[in-house]
């Protein structure tokens, strides 16, 4: 697809960005769909996050994705915000109005669960309490989710306790806080697990959980997504729990942006798996 003189255009803020994935996942869906148009990595240092966002709106561009450690930032700089990206407190996609006001939203609950919902059919939050290990900015994200997914409990369990607690505080019912010691015993009667701490991901150590208490029908959700089988999927896999990667939330998370800058709804398919990954 060529990009002509009225290409619309997007990308991602990130400090730093070429790790992102986000280039190739959604150049991947422009030429799919034969748009014209271009999604590119914008290397944005934390000082000059504000004046990057005013420039880019008076580019032209349709909008942006914000990743780390901007999330935060955008969520303070944009002019109006959805209510979930207000719970969450961080603001990854940006929509420049034609007025030149930022509107900012957070996709990441929505990537969670059509993840979900695409690699377990019949998925619904009510099913039974959830283990949510770690409490970071991804761990707000997917409270956020099972929240408005009815789940009955959510148990977070942090190495820092105090970050947990602060969790519950703010979101309040139905969460409660567990010793990171407990986790292991954290996973009695559980329906879901989801890790989204930072081990099992390439070059950290692999999440130190033994899994007996957890019911063989609970579903494991890894949210690291390099390697794609971390450890702790692979030992769940093993012993029957239905499994889902972290490659489907940075897949999914990126459909509602795709469709407000470039007016068409995006499929998340193998081929799009399979381009991602060989990246
Ligand atoms: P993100 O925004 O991607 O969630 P983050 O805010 O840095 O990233 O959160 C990373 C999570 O991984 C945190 O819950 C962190 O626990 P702490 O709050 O105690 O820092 C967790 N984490 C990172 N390294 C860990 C380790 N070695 N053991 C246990 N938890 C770890």
């Amino acid at each position: 697809m060529t990009i002509t003189g009225a290409a619309r255009l997007a990308g991602v803020m990130g400090w730093p960005v070429s790790h992102s994935r986000s280039p190739v996942l959604h150049n991947f869906w422009l030429h799919e769909y034969g748009i014209d148009g271009a999604y590119v990595p914008l290397t944005v240092a934390p000082e000059a996050f504000e004046r990057c966002l005013g420039a880019l709106a008076l580019l032209g561009f349709a909008g942006v994705n914000v990743t780390v450690p901007h999330k935060e930032a955008a969520y303070a700089a944009v002019d109006e915000r959805d209510r979930l990206a207000e719970r969450i407190g961080a603001v990854n996609t940006i929509v420049f109005n034609d007025d030149g006001r930022s509107h900012g939203s957070n996709t990441d609950a929505f990537g969670f669960v059509e993840s979900l919902r695409t690699r377990v059919p019949g998925w619904f939050g009510a099913a039974g309490p959830a283990v949510v290990l770690g409490a970071g900015g991804a761990a707000r994200a997917i409270v956020a989710a099972l929240q408005d997914n009815g789940a009955p409990e959510i148990r977070i369990v942090n190495r820092t306790e105090e970050r947990a607690r602060g969790l519950v505080e703010e979101f309040g019912s139905p969460l409660s806080s567990i010793a990171w010691d407990e986790r292991s015993a954290a996973l009695d009667g559980a329906a879901l697990v989801v890790n989204t701490t930072t081990l099992g991901m390439v070059g950290k150590p692999p999440l130190d959980l033994a899994l007996d208490c957890l019911p063989r029908d609970a579903v494991v959700n890894d949210i690291v997504y390099a390697p794609m089988m971390t450890p702790l999927l692979t030992a769940a896999g093993a012993r029957g729990n239905p499994v889902v990667d972290g490659l489907g939330m940075l897949l999914h998370q990126a459909r509602p942006g795709f469709a407000l800058w470039f007016g068409v709804e995006p499929e998340v398919t193998d081929r799009l798996r399979a381009a991602v990954m060989s990246d």
